[in-house]
C-alpha cells in the first residue's frame, strides 16, 4: 500500500506540502477536489452552487475510496474530508495519515474568503467548522504536524522524519 494521506482544514498546506513530499518520496501525487472536479466536469464552488454540499460530500468519499485503493501515492484531501464518519475507517486502511495542523487564525490568513473556498466565506463560521473537526483530524491521524510557525521546507522535514520514526517502530 506505501500511501500517505495529507488531512487538515483549508489552508494548512496540503497541496504545497504533499507534492513536494511526493516528489521527494517517489510518490505519485494526487489531489482529491481535482478528482472531483475532473470527474464531474465543474469546479468546487460550481458543485456547491449548482448541486450542494451533500452532494459535493458524495463526491468527495467516491473519489477517496478510488484514491486509497491503490498503492505508492501521496493522497492530499480536502479540508472537510472528516465530516462523513465512513470516511475515517477509509483514510485509516487506505495509508499513513499524516494531520498538518495550525490554529484558526492562521488558516484564515491563508485560505479566508478564497472564491475557490466556498466555506471560508467569513471568519466566525470557519472558526465554528474548524472548532468542530478539529478532534476528527487528530482521531483520524497516524502523525500530527504542528506546522505553526514552521516554513514549508522545514514543514516536509517534519513529516519526513515522523515518518521514519513511525516505520522504525513499526518494524
Ligand atoms: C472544503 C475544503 C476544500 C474543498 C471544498 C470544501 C472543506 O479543500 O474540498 O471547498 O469542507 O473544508 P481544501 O482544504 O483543499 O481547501
Amino acid at each position: 500500500m506505501n500511501n500517505i494521506i495529507l488531512i487538515g482544514f483549508m489552508g494548512s498546506g496540503k497541496t504545497t506540502i504533499g507534492k513536494i513530499l511526493a516528489n521527494d518520496l517517489s510518490l505519485e501525487y494526487f489531489d482529491i477536489d481535482e478528482f472531483i472536479e475532473e470527474n464531474t466536469k465543474m469546479s468546487i464552488p460550481e458543485i456547491f452552487k449548482k448541486a450542494g454540499e451533500s452532494w459535493f460530500r458524495d463526491q468527495e468519499s467516491f473519489a477517496l475510496s478510488c484514491l486509497t485503493d491503490g498503492s505508492n501515492r501521496l493522497i492530499a484531501t480536502g479540508g472537510g474530508i472528516v465530516e462523513r464518519e465512513d470516511n475515517l475507517e477509509v483514510l485509516k486502511n487506505g495509508g499513513t495519515v499524516v494531520y498538518l495542523k495550525a490554529s484558526p487564525d492562521k488558516l484564515w490568513t491563508r485560505a479566508g474568503k478564497d472564491p475557490n473556498r466556498p466555506l471560508s466565506t467569513d471568519l466566525a463560521s470557519f472558526r465554528k467548522l474548524f472548532d468542530r473537526r478539529r478532534s476528527r483530524y487528530e482521531a483520524a491521524a497516524d502523525i500530527v504536524i504542528d506546522t505553526g510557525s514552521l516554513s514549508v521546507e522545514r514543514t516536509v522535514e517534519a513529516v519526513k522524519k515522523a515518518l521514519e520514526e513511525l516505520k522504525s517502530t513499526e518494524d
